[in-house]
């Protein structure tokens, strides 16, 4: 017997509850759908009159909330209250790389994913459905069905509930969440009552083609989805290798990826050669994974995955290392502009972001970054790059008169960043960016400049005639 689900909780209002909710509100209007988090800011952001103040940044984001916010969409900190009124519980809570204790590093921490299930266990009223949406290592359901059903609260025995736990991963990415949220390849639903599955999969069936729903038991739901960020992200790794052989070779990236990309078994999606994948999960998924191959012994398989991380880092810092080599061996006191700190587009997210680890690597070689962004706000930046020093250089024009070096900046306005710039660095692949006005930056800029293009957005032969040194990621045919 499948339970009809009328009222739902998803606890975490972050990147993934927020859009991923917001899609289910729209397209299930019959379905109340409180998001709750311990957050009061994030909460009251996600409230706010004002939607450009929404807590990220989704293209289409905005319209859903309009048609769902506080018809049947509903953002709180009432964490008890809402798991009491719900037939289902969305766990969607961070399950951050452990930075301390056993599996330093590696392992998943997952102390927020047990304090959402103990608070399920002391909340939940009657028969609760609980799904796993965080990315979890294979067996953490286990774990979860131990909280819920080991639960001694008399108000708890009182109220006889009970639980069925399932795994429903989600696959979306960042930048284009709505839409995978409305035509995703797949759903997959892991677990073990036929009737709890069926009840998640009645929700997806208002919007999702029924082929598309995939069952499986929990264990395989819960590997598939470390699986596939892993198979991405191997796939980046695999591209960045061969772009790097590309540039010593005389070979193209781009077109070494079209031609192994027609081919039907390998497909052309994902072979971007770039500055190395960010985002807040490929590493610690692939992390993840490499703990999980440890624990069972499986040192081969360990090492395999690790070696897609630890590529990724070599990348990231083969570029700054090579924009340090081209400026004449050093930067220091040089002006550079970087356009784009997110990890990606579309997002303002910078978890991760391949630009943190290069905007380190130059400050500490002496640079003044002027850093752009479209989406992501300075405040974040600093943090990122554990520095404050942006306020006291915000005015300052003439940097390179003052003697400074190892600075950074926000500028908003990407043609007064030319200014005198010695080097320009294009780190995420805006679209803006590939609207520049060659012309115009070439008469602002310190002669010699150089171009760098780790995202493959700009046109060669636009920058080369404007007398401006060009170079971009895995092109063997650049000076
Ligand atoms: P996030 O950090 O943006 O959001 C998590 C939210 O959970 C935060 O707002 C936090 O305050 C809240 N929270 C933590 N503990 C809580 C508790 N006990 N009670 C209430 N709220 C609590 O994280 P995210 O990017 O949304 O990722 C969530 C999960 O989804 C992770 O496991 C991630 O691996 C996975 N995932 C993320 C993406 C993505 O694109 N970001 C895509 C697929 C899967
Ligand atoms: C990724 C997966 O694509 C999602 O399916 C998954 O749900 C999500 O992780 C997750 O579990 O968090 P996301 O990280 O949001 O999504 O974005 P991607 O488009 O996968 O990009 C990840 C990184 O790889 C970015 O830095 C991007 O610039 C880089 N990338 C991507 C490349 O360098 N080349 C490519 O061809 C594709």
């Amino acid at each position: 017997m499948k339970i009809p689900i009328k009222n739902i909780c998803c606890i975490g209002a972050g990147y993934v509850g927020g859009p991923t909710m917001a899609v289910l509100a729209y397209k299930c209007p019959q379905i109340t759908i409180n998001v709750v988090d311990v957050n009061q800011n994030r909460i009251d952001s996600w409230n706010s009159q004002d939607l450009s103040k929404l807590p990220i940044f989704e293209p289409g984001l905005k319209e859903i909330i309009t048609k769902t916010r506080n018809k049947n969409l509903f953002f709180s900190i009432h964490i008890g209250e809402c798991i009491a009124n719900a037939d289902m519980v969305f766990i969607s809570v961070n399950t951050p790389t452990k930075t301390k204790g056993l599996g330093a590093g590696k392992a998943s921490d997952l102390k927020w994913v047990e304090a959402s299930a103990r608070q399920v266990a002391l909340h939940a009223k009657a028969h609760t459905i609980v799904v796993e949406k965080s990315t979890l290592p294979v067996r953490t359901a286990e774990v979860v069905t131990k909280i819920l059903k080991s639960s001694n609260n008399y108000e708890n025995l009182k109220r006889k509930s009970s639980f069925d736990i399932l795994s429903n991963p989600e696959f979306l990415s960042e930048g284009s969440a709505i839409d995978d949220l409305f035509n995703p390849d797949r759903v997959l639903i892991g677990g073990e009552s036929q009737d709890a599955m069926n009840s998640l999969g009645e929700i997806y069936k208002n919007w999702v083609p029924e082929e598309k729903i995939l069952y499986t038991n929990i264990w395989s739901s819960e590997l598939a989805k470390l699986t596939a960020n892993a198979f991405l992200a191997q796939r980046i790794s695999s591209i960045n290798a061969i772009g790097a052989l590309c540039e010593a070779t005389g070979a193209d990236v781009r077109e070494v990826a079209r031609a192994i990309g027609t081919d039907s078994r390998i497909g052309s999606k994902f072979l971007n050669s770039g500055p190395g994948f960010g985002g807040s999960c490929f590493k610690k998924d692939i992390l993840n994974l490499v703990y999980l191959a440890d624990y069972y012994g499986l040192k081969e398989v360990a090492n395999f995955w690790e070696e897609v991380v630890k590529l990724n880092d070599w990348h990231q810092h083969r570029i700054s290392r090579l924009i340090i080599k081209k400026l004449f061996g050093t930067v220091s006191g040089k002006k550079i502009c970087i356009l784009g700190f997110s990890f990606k587009s579309n997002t303002n997210d910078t978890r991760e972001s391949a630009a943190i680890n290069i905007c380190r690597d130059l400050i500490e070689e002496g640079a003044i970054l002027f850093i752009n962004d479209p989406k992501v706000e300075p405040k974040q930046i600093a943090i990122d790059l554990n520095k404050d020093e942006y306020k006291e250089l915000k005015d300052i024009n003439k940097i390179q008169l003052l003697n400074v070096e190892g600075l950074w900046c926000f500028e908003e306005n990407i043609y007064n960043a030319f200014e005198n710039a010695d080097a320009i660095v294009v780190l995420t692949e805006w679209h803006e960016y590939s609207l520049i006005d060659w012309g115009i930056a070439s008469r602002k800029v310190r002669k010699p400049c150089f171009i760098f293009d780790s995202r493959s957005i700009l046109v060669k032969e636009d920058i080369v005639k404007n007398d401006l040194n060009f170079w971009r990621v895995g092109d063997g045919n650049c000076p």
